[in-house]
């Protein structure tokens, strides 16, 4: 009898299951002490990080720090280690609060990333500025110089890897016109205009040479034009021996993504493996945007086929990374944002791009991922 009861009970459950679309698991919060660690189990094949902000580890006793601490063997500052945050006047530097946030990582045997040195966003006017001149190449060169080294020496054997330069490539594959490559131009006059990635990546490299330093950028994973011209770039640079040690792969990715043409663009850049056989690829920046670039925006709803292809979209990128993985040309993922509610993606419509809710909850995808591990 009692056989029967829960014969009929498993079999109304399964019926619920497949009316609602909703699955039996039990989804935990990603602090929960019995919780599953993501990084915990891709400590095989790499690191697990997320972009976070200053108040998320103010507090260790808050839930955000607590799945941190829980989810995460490596960091970066979502916005605070920027040019305009560190360095927002010329004398004027501003380590408060990177310097805890580098003590937070140390302290707590996490990998710190420091995001970006250089970039043509979120960077103060007055580099570029002689009063009210245009700086002269020799002027920002010796900028890009001061800069990288103040703070590069400063965490030296502290902060592991730096994006030393980010998005120097254009949505036309061209190196992308800047301040930074308009005024430093072909300084050295040997026909590119790396000059200015060249100075930072070499600054970088005096003030620590056990830094791992990456060229970022994004696009890179879906344009195999984007792909081939970072290939270039860097094979170039590579032979004029700037070190150069990795490419940052940002992975902003849209949900449903061409898994081949993904990964024939990392083997591209897995070719700079025949220049230099330690070369590395990271993934710095990943998330999933319900939105098209560019689209009209509604709000997107959480359909069994929506939720069902952000999954795959998942599945897919981590699968690929553990190919990288074994490869051993990938060691760190890090995804952009701690979860829902506090992603960049939220721009005035309600994006859900992690694999942790607005609530701290871990999502089906979460679990999905978790079980490409065996
Ligand atoms: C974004 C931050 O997430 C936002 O909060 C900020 O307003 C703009 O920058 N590529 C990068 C990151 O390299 O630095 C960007 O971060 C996202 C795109």
């Amino acid at each position: 009898m009692k056989k029967i009861y829960l014969r009929i009970i498993s079999a109304a459950l399964a019926a619920a299951v497949l009316l609602t679309g909703c699955s039996s698991r039990d989804l935990q919060y990603a602090y929960d002490d019995d919780a599953p660690s993501i990084a915990e189990t891709f400590k095989d094949y790499f690191r697990v990080g997320a972009a976070v902000n200053s108040w998320d580890i103010a507090d260790p006793n808050s839930n955000q720090c607590k799945t941190i601490l829980k989810q995460y063997n490596t960091l970066v500052m979502e916005n605070e280690s920027k040019p305009e945050n560190l360095h927002p006047e010329e004398d004027r530097y501003y380590f408060d609060t990177f310097d805890k946030f580098v003590d937070f990582c140390n302290e707590n045997d996490i990998v710190a990333r420091g995001h970006t040195l250089i970039w043509h966003s979120q960077v103060p006017g007055w580099f570029f500025k002689d009063g009210n001149e245009d700086a002269s190449a020799e002027l920002l060169l010796q900028r890009i110089r001061d800069h990288v080294t103040t703070i590069v020496s400063r965490y030296k054997g502290k902060v592991s890897t730096w994006d030393v330069v980010n998005e120097v490539i254009g949505d036309d594959s061209q190196l992308r016109f800047s301040d930074w490559s308009r005024i430093v131009g072909d300084y050295d006059g040997d026909g590119d205009k790396y000059d200015f990635i060249e100075e930072a990546f070499r600054a970088a490299h005096e003030a620590d040479p056990d830094a791992r330093l990456i060229i970022n950028d994004y696009s890179l994973e879906s344009s195999s034009s984007k792909a081939i011209r970072m290939y270039n770039a860097v094979k170039q640079m590579l032979s004029e021996g700037v070190p150069i040690d990795g490419v940052g792969f940002q992975m902003h990715i849209g949900n449903g993504i061409d898994y081949e043409a993904m990964k024939e663009n990392f083997k591209i850049i897995s070719r700079l493996r025949e220049i230099d056989p330690d070369f590395i690829i990271e993934v710095t920046e990943l998330d999933v945007n319900c939105y098209g670039w560019g689209e009209e925006k509604k709000d997107v709803e959480l359909t069994k086929d929506f939720l069902e292809q952000f999954s795959k979209t998942y599945t897919d990128v981590f699968k690929l990374m553990m190919e990288l993985s074994d490869e051993g040309i990938l060691d760190s993922v890090v995804m952009w944002g701690l979860h829902d509610g506090v992603s960049w993606l939220n721009d005035g419509h309600q994006n859900y791009p992690m694999l942790i809710d607005k609530d701290l909850k871990l999502k089906e995808a979460y679990y999905d991922v978790l079980e490409l591990v065996e």
